[in-house]
């Protein structure tokens, strides 16, 4: 008997809808433990509540988030809010008894984060947080590469470069929303928004910043306020974090991790490199089918794997076909469950509360870094 999985989303918009899309094609994993069935729906807007309206499974539509914690068709909360409502509405869902898949950044700053993670431990509940391109076949490859036991076939580890790049915010007539304010994005502004990303393989595989130099930009500090005036723009940009890490007996690795808003061409870019003496890994989603592996022999090459669909958990999807956003979604999803359900069975799982706390321990440290104009110790 396949263990079933009633969801709820608070938050419908642009990821809380993404979310319904992987349950949707949930039927697409083979052999999968878990069922998933997405029972109820909160959000402000009408427009989006009719939006659920065509998933036959969605039996409650309400605007009061206290109403889907009532509803006991409801085992796991999705929350998909603005950053300032995390820790009340993830607090909320504990003390319901509901587990949890938070959105990132996991509370608007540091402080948040903790309590969220207090709160989670207190309350049993089983808590993890969004973040999902690692679960693309070339992240995989990467993590597979940089693992412990694969580690030093890299030879002497030179340096670790992880980054996530969007473009549009160059375009100075963009509109502001709330992403682009700190009241509700979080005063580490970029970092909150894209930083989960770029910290999530190099926190699974255990390289914590030990000391933090920060570069943060403000660029545009207005915006179209979509009324014909203008607003604050009043968030980092963009961040360049530069960091030391150790890893096994090397000390004082250099890596650093960019969040841009602000990044020429980039539309939804997220990348990762590990350079060793012996061998290397590069990937990036904007050539998803693309691994690159440095070799060095008589000759020194990059060599390029044509990547296919190979997913953590197996989909009926032609094992050649591309892989992209909603099939990477729909796999941090399975590992959600799969973990959820006691099923994981050592696969790569979503971030845990004590990673997402450690994210915001390095924005913070990342502020104050840029604010003294100092190097941070973590
Ligand atoms: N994992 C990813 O790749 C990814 C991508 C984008 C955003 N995010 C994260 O997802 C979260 C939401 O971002 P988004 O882009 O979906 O934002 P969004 O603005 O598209 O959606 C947020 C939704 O929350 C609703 N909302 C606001 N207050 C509410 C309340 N009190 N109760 C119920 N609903 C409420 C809004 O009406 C809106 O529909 C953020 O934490 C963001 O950082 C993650």
């Amino acid at each position: 008997m396949k263990k079933l999985m009633r969801v709820g989303i608070i938050g419908g918009g642009l990821m809380g809808r993404e979310a319904a899309s992987a349950f949707a094609r949930w039927f697409v994993l083979q052999n999968f433990p878990v069922k998933v069935e997405l029972t109820a729906v909160c959000d402000l807007q009408e427009s989006l509540l009719e939006w659920f309206r065509q998933i036959p499974t969605v039996k409650l539509l309400t605007k009061d988030s206290a109403e889907l914690l009532r509803s006991p068709d409801v085992d796991v909360v999705y929350v998909a809010v603005p950053h300032h409502l995390h820790e009340k509405i993830y607090l909320q869902v504990l003390a319901a008894g509901k587990d949890l898949l938070a959105e990132k950044p996991f509370g608007i700053d540091l402080a948040a984060a903790r309590k969220i993670e207090q709160a989670a431990k207190a309350s049993g509940r089983f808590v993890r947080c969004s973040s999902e391109f690692p679960f693309l076949p070339g992240p995989q490859r990467v993590v597979a590469a940089a693992s412990p036991e694969n580690i030093s076939k890299l030879g002497k580890v030179l340096e670790i470069n992880a980054g996530f790049w969007h473009a549009s915010d160059l375009d100075p007539t963009k509109p502001i929303n709330w992403k682009r304010q700190n009241q509700f994005c979080g005063e580490i502004g970029v970092m909150g928004d894209l930083g989960m990303h770029a910290v999530h393989i190099p926190a699974r595989l255990g390289w914590k910043p030990k000391r933090v130099h920060a570069q943060l930009q403000k660029i545009y500090t207005q915006r179209p306020d979509g009324k014909g005036g203008l607003a604050a723009c009043d968030t980092w940009d963009n961040a360049i974090l530069h960091c030391d890490v150790d890893i096994g007996d090397q000390a004082d690795i250099p890596m650093r991790l960019e969040m841009k808003r602000l990044a020429p061409g980039a539309t939804n870019t997220w990348w990762i490199e590990v350079l060793g003496t012996d061998g290397g890994v590069r990937f990036s989603t904007a050539e998803p089918k693309s691994l690159w592996t440095f070799v060095r022999g008589k000759e020194q090459c990059w060599q390029r794997t044509d990547l296919g669909h190979g997913m953590p958990f197996p989909v009926i999807t032609g094992g050649i076909f591309e892989a992209g956003f909603p099939d990477c979604f729909l796999q941090m999803w399975a590992a959600y469950a799969a973990e959820w359900a006691g099923e994981l069975n050592g696969k790569f799982g979503c971030v845990t509360p004590a990673e997402a706390v450690l994210s915001h321990e390095l924005f913070a440290a990342a502020l104050q870094s840029h604010l003294t104009k100092t190097v941070v110790p973590l």
